[in-house]
């Protein structure tokens, strides 16, 4: 079934009969064993670089970093465009320096749904020598079903030269239970650094071509056979009903005073702000009317927003979701800015945020209504608050906020 899978994906990303690859338990780990096996082909092929680097666009997906953080990379960010949200390859040859082993583009970024030009990057990325992994983990499967039905889909996959791996997910708009994904090389020799191999014990030797050791079949035998259930032509018109149910909102949206697109949708994400109303509020009064839509909080030049991943199960549902939606904007627009937001903005500045310490967060966290039991219904104020945050101090407040989550 690995066989079989891995041999789909080859074919669906245009990749000749040297492209190979495994099955994941989901983009993460497909993406930490893709940034596994270019550390240790650099290893082999560049024994002089030791402190290696992975240039990583802002949009570029956060298991990017933990794989770094895993792996013990250096991760150099590049900016992305502030129109397009797409990176530059120009922006990318700039950040290349004699330690860079890896770098990443997405098609789709999740964040505003848009490709980077893995063309550009793929020509840079002969030139230069180095790794080229396109993330296409949410849109490796469903691209190529909207370049089918007429939609400008740039190319991302393995007909681009300089791409070396790519991860694509099957958990996600192939619609397979969780816990599958596949990550795919150009050639066996990419691969080969994917895998563990260890003797080194008193015991069985291990040879895993993935994170997991022992690990159930079932995910790989679901996504099997959700991928025979449905077929190629099953997928053509889930395919169909997605991007025209995308267009809807997409124009919807436009439409709609106070809110605007961040970029056109060049798959099924879609990201949405406002310069006049908080998006927090949005967000809120959507979710009390039993949506569920996502809040994105700012980071570099990308402004806090509200992200939708259209679905298969979300069409029929456009325009109930754009009529509430404007109701949504108008009352949002009536609501102030929560005394919250001001009292631990106040707090804020007394305190320390590079060396906070759990006290301090336990006291932060206790202003703001929050303990151990879970979160309030409406989370303007919170998400107010970790908006105006330094990305690092939020990533401290959430870790000890999940820490204190999981006790007895
Ligand atoms: C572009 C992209 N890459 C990687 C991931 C990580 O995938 P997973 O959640 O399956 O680990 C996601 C998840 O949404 C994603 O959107």
């Amino acid at each position: 079934m690995e066989r079989e899978l891995a041999a789909f994906g080859a074919r669906h990303l245009r990749g000749d009969e040297h492209v190979v690859g495994n099955f994941s338990s989901g983009g993460t780990e497909s993406i930490i064993l893709a940034v596994k096996a270019a550390r240790d082909y650099h290893r082999e092929k560049r024994p002089d670089v030791t402190c290696p680097e992975m240039i990583l666009p802002t949009t570029a997906h956060a298991a990017f970093h933990k794989a770094a953080h895993y792996l013990d990379i250096k991760v150099v960010p590049v900016a992305v465009d502030p129109q397009s949200f797409k990176v530059r390859a120009d922006d990318v040859r700039q950040a290349i320096t004699a330690n860079t082993i890896m770098m990443v583009g997405s098609a789709p970024s999740y964040a505003q749904g848009v490709i980077d030009p893995i063309a550009e990057l793929g020509d840079l990325a002969l030139e230069k020598d180095v790794w080229l992994h396109t993330d296409a983990c949410m849109g490796g499967f469903l691209l190529p079903y909207f370049k089918r039905l007429g939609e400008p889909v740039p190319d991302f996959d393995f007909s681009v030269p300089g791409v070396s791996s790519i991860s694509m997910d099957l958990h996600k708009y192939a619609y397979s239970p969780k816990g599958a994904s596949l990550v795919l090389y150009r050639h066996k020799d990419l691969r080969r650094h994917q895998i563990f191999a260890c003797s080194s014990w008193i015991g069985y030797t291990i040879i895993n071509n993935a994170v997991q050791s022992s690990k159930s079949g079932g995910p790989m035998a679901a996504a099997w056979a959700v991928l025979n259930y449905l077929g190629d032509e099953g997928y053509l018109e889930i395919a169909r009903r997605k991007l025209a149910a995308v267009k809807k909102i997409a124009a919807g949206i436009e439409a709609i005073d106070g809110i605007r697109l961040l970029a056109q949708p060049q798959m099924s994400l879609v990201a949405y702000t406002s310069d006049t109303v908080n998006v927090f509020h949005i967000i809120d009064e959507m979710n009390a009317l039993g949506w569920y839509i996502q809040p994105a909080l700012s980071f570099d030049n990308s402004p806090a927003h509200i992200h939708l991943s259209i679905n298969a199960s979300n069409v029929g549902w456009e325009e109930d979701l754009l009529k509430d939606l404007e109701e949504c904007v108008r009352i949002a627009a009536t609501l102030p800015e929560g005394d919250l937001v001001k009292m631990v903005r106040g707090a804020l500045e007394q305190i320390d945020l590079e060396n906070v310490s759990d006290e301090d967060i336990k006291g932060l966290l206790a202003m703001a209504g929050i303990d151990a039991g879970g979160l309030p219904d409406r989370m303007a104020d919170i998400n107010g608050v970790l908006d105006a945050l330094p990305p690092k101090a939020r990533e401290k407040i959430l870790t000890s906020f999940v820490n204190d989550l999981f006790v007895q």
